[in-house]
């Protein structure tokens, strides 16, 4: 059985094969990956490999990259964990949306169910962030669903040979159960990968 998320308006789903035309359509825009190391896509071949590699990660217990799926408009983008220290119980999430989703429920919700995966699933106690300095949007949409911003890694990022700066945040177990995104309902159904599973 097929593992997802199951939200008020979204689900989350490991993509698959069948994702790949539907995620070259939502970031073959480059202003959905103009902040990242990637993209835009230029041809099928690129979110076809993607697509693959997540399923590598997921084997490997290293990315659990999630399909955001909205029940009503289909594909709206990517959400998922990485960075994992288990002995720390920590992770990171990193989020992009295709532009039409920008504004609307989609952030604030697909977060909710990742923190809910991860805080209530995988044991975490702590689910950071990053955002460019200049990237206020995503600044601003990470800390409207309760990141807390701890201040500036310096070059920590290095895209086509230049350090870039990234602001870090941080939401903590207790955070996020006194907060607005513990409130969401979430059902899980299927079987969580097992290598996220320590
Ligand atoms: C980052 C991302 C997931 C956020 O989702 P979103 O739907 O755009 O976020 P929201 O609209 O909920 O929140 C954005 C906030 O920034 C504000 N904002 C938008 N453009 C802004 C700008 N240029 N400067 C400052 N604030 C801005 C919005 O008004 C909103 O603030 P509000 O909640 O106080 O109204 C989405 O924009 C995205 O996918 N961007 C491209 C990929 C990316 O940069 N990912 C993050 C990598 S760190």
């Amino acid at each position: 059985m097929g593992f997802t998320l199951t939200g008020p308006s979204l689900i989350l789903r490991p993509p698959g094969p069948g994702d790949a035309e539907a995620l070259f359509e939502l970031a073959s825009n480059p202003e959905v990956t103009r902040w990242f190391s990637w993209g835009p896509y230029t041809e099928l071949a690129e979110p076809e490999a993607y697509v693959e590699l997540c399923a590598q990660q997921r084997e490997q217990g290293t990315q659990l990259d999630m399909m955001i799926v909205d029940k009503q408009l289909g594909p709206a983008g990517i959400i998922g964990l990485s960075e994992f220290s288990y002995r720390d119980r920590r992770c990171m999430v990193g989020t992009w949306l295709g532009a039409d989703f920008w504004g609307t429920h989609v952030n604030r919700e697909s977060k909710a169910l990742i923190a809910h995966l991860g805080f209530e699933r995988l044991g975490m106690n702590r689910i950071g962030a990053y955002s460019n300095p200049e990237n206020e949007r995503s600044t601003r949409a990470l800390e409207a669903v309760g990141y807390v911003q701890e201040g500036v890694l310096r070059d920590w990022h290095r895209h086509d040979g230049k350090y870039l700066d990234v602001n870090i945040f941080g939401m903590l177990r207790g955070d996020w159960l006194g907060g607005e995104q513990a409130a969401v309902e979430v059902a899980i159904e299927g079987e969580i990968p097992p290598a996220f599973l320590r």
